[in-house]
């Protein structure tokens, strides 16, 4: 079994485009060894040409061990991230990659799952699907796309099992098929648990029509694909200093704390740059954080005892970060 606490070689079994945009890739062990294994929901960080490390979540079935499977959308908003997957990726090459980590899992017990997905956010219900369906867990999948042409998963979606659980919707369709939310999350129900994968405001709208229909947060569950990066323009300067060695760096208004830290020799591990995954995460030991992720809670983030500097700033003249592991 391989190692599954550090990053490790695997190879591109296989590279599909399902769609101009979306293309599926199959990663498996360089080593022909059993790949460490994941839960539902999960993703794996990638390092990719040019110093660049992306999160993709895996969508297929957990009971499969020999290999992974990720979908991944050309962004023409992207950073560098999805372009490199769609361009400086082929197949046999060899990438590396961390084991599962899963911020997005099952709840347990669950009597029924509603699974949501907006867009590439298809990609961990797909994995949650195959997992309901081992366990004999009622669960409806509703996939909402742009158009069909968009919905990418939407073939292999009809030869599955559990095909009857699926319902697609495509925005440039008859009307009778488009998702009502309001009908569909208008009864809360005991022991049923909601899921909503995708872009901003296909998550908000999920969110606002659960929430006013009396869902409770704990029965709620979000992943977030492609955050706003906030930034605002009475943004300030600001230093941090480093706990451990008492190195003071100045962060500029127009600079994050990461790239500040960069240009200083110091090295913060970064993925998705947008406060959603959590990578950065990073210990406050004083002054007052404003928190501009996705990532904590709000609980979490009212502690001001850690903050994401990919995208977070600070409200005191001076923050004191401690970069060892949290
Ligand atoms: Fe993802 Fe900062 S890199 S939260």
């Amino acid at each position: 079994m391989l190692n599954n606490t550090e990053f490790f070689t695997v190879r591109v079994a296989a590279k599909l485009a399902l769609t101009p945009e979306i293309a599926q890739f199959e990663l498996v062990a360089t080593s022909g060894q059993t790949l460490p294994p994941f839960a539902a929901g999960a993703h794996i960080e990638v390092q990719l040409p040019g110093g660049l490390q992306r999160s993709y979540s895996l969508c297929n079935a957990p009971s499969e061990n020999h290999r992974y499977q990720l979908g991944v959308l050309h962004d023409t908003n992207s950073r560098g991230g999805s372009q490199a997957m769609h361009t400086q990726v082929a197949l046999g090459d060899v990438l590396h990659i961390s084991a599962p980590r899963n911020h997005f899992p099952l709840a347990a017990r669950a009597r029924r799952s509603l699974l949501l997905a907006g867009g590439i956010g298809i990609t961990p219900m797909l994995s949650m699907a195959w997992q309901l369906a081992a366990d004999a867990v009622p669960f409806e999948l509703h996939y909402c796309t742009r158009s069909s042409a968009q919905a990418a998963f939407a073939p292999m979606l009809e030869q599955t099992p559990y095909r009857e659980r699926v319902h697609l919707h495509v925005d440039d369709g008859a009307a009778a098929q488009k998702i009502n939310l309001a009908a569909l999350l208008n009864t809360p129900e005991t022991d049923v648990h909601v899921y909503v994968c995708g872009p901003q405001g296909f998550i908000n709208a999920v969110m606002t029509t659960a929430r006013a229909a009396g869902w409770l947060e704990s029965q709620l569950h979000m992943e977030l694909f492609n955050a706003e990066v906030i930034s605002a323009e009475e943004d300030a300067a600001f230093e941090v200093e480093i706990a451990s060695s008492g190195q003071v760096v100045k962060v500029a208004a127009q600079q994050t704390v990461v790239q500040a830290l960069a240009l200083a020799g110091i090295d913060v591990q970064i993925s998705c740059e947008q406060g959603i995954c959590g990578t950065c995460l990073t210990r406050v030991v004083s002054g007052t954080p404003v928190h501009r992720d996705q990532y904590l809670t709000p609980e979490e983030q009212a502690a001001n005892d850690q903050f994401t500097p990919c995208c977070s700033r600070a409200s005191s003249a001076r923050l004191v970060i401690d970069l060892g592991p949290i």
